[in-house]
């Protein structure tokens, strides 16, 4: 069976699979579980050694689905990474990072993934109305505890990201170690401003919706109502997708990159993929599935050669958003 690389998270010491396997609406959610088992012993069996989840997905049930599965195998076998700051409950302190609802959650996390420890615990957006030092030293008293290896962030700004890696030196504590931004052919933002920033302080990137929801996979058409049983076919999943992705000219372009996969024996997902693993700063993409074969499409991008010229090709076709003047 086809295996995954695996490369250091930025500088550090911890070693994850180029491709993750993540749990957004699918596993504990969309996904049954038998599907979830599944996908999850061929992520095994392909060598993929992380697994990304968080606190607020279906309300914990990811985190109770994802446990359930990882109690099959050794602790040491994987790389568990969760998150914390979406809202878990109506209360005033249900949310966000401060001490106190990172300290809870942390604790209501392990209960829900069955484990002692959490490998990478990521907040999952910035929390203006808490201070960085709060989140920094709840951060640094959890890994002191010996319930989180790591710390993380995910959509951060350029700047939140240095002021908490330099206000962490000040402090003596635990850098975040990495950043989860959403990066894809159609969302290009990071290499602008996050990716130098995550780069300059040793950070690794493992991004999300590298397939733009499903898009780049070219299994939509322009004009044509998306096929059942998709994301897109369904109102409850595909808000994001519908806002961000779905115009005439984007679901056109998905097809030329599908007849460019094509034109170098792979699928539009396995380009897609490894589009993103061609970026420096990117450590891993996570790849979110609803089947098995999904799964076995998108793990073949890990050790996927693009040719420079394609690469650049998809770069013109998909270029870097227009900043403005300031
Ligand atoms: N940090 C954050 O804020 C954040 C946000 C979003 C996601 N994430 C993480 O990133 C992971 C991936 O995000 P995502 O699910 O949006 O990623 P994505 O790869 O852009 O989209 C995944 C969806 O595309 C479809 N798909 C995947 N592979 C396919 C293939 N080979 N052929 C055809 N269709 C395929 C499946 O949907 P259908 O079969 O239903 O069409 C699948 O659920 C999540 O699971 C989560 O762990 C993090």
């Amino acid at each position: 069976m086809r295996k995954v690389q695996y490369r250091q998270l930025g500088k550090w010491g911890v070693r994850i699979s180029t491709i993750g396997l993540g749990s957004y609406l699918t596993i504990g959610m969309h996904v049954d579980e038998e599907t979830a088992k599944q996908c999850v012993k061929f992520a095994f069996d392909s060598g993929i050694n992380w697994i990304d989840t968080a606190n607020a997905y279906n309300r914990g049930q990811a985190e109770i689905t994802v446990g359930k599965l990882l109690a099959d195998y050794d602790r040491d076998d994987y790389v568990l990474a969760t998150k914390v700051w979406g809202p878990m409950g109506d209360g005033p302190n249900d949310r966000g990072l401060s001490a106190k609802h990172v300290f809870e959650q942390c604790h209501a996390s392990l209960k829900r993934l069955q484990t002692d420890y959490i490998d990478l615990y990521q907040c999952h957006r910035p929390d203006p109305d808490t201070p960085l030092e709060e989140t920094i030293r709840i951060m640094e008293d959890l890994a002191r505890q010996g319930k989180i290896l790591y710390w993380g962030v995910s959509e951060w700004p350029a700047e939140l990201i240095q002021e908490a890696v330099d206000l962490a030196a000040i402090m003596g504590c635990r850098p975040p170690i990495s950043n989860q931004p959403r990066y894809s052919l159609m969302w290009r933002v990071p290499e602008e401003a996050v990716f130098p920033t995550c780069l300059k302080n040793g950070l690794g990137n493992v991004v999300f919706s590298p397939l733009a929801h499903g898009v780049l996979t070219g299994k939509y058409e322009p004009g044509q109502p998306p096929p059942a049983g998709t994301r897109a076919a369904d109102d409850t999943q595909n808000q994001i997708m519908m806002d961000m992705y779905w115009t005439d000219e984007k679901l056109q372009k998905a097809q030329q990159a599908k007849a460019m996969a094509g034109d170098i024996g792979l699928t539009a997902a396995q380009l897609a993929m490894a589009w993103c693993l061609r970026h420096d700063a990117v450590t891993s993409v996570i790849s979110g599935v609803t089947k098995v074969a999904q799964l076995e499409d998108n793990v073949a991008a890990a050790d996927a050669e693009i040719p420079d010229d394609v690469y650049e090709a998809l770069c013109e076709l998909f270029p870097l958003p227009t900043v403005e003047a300031p």
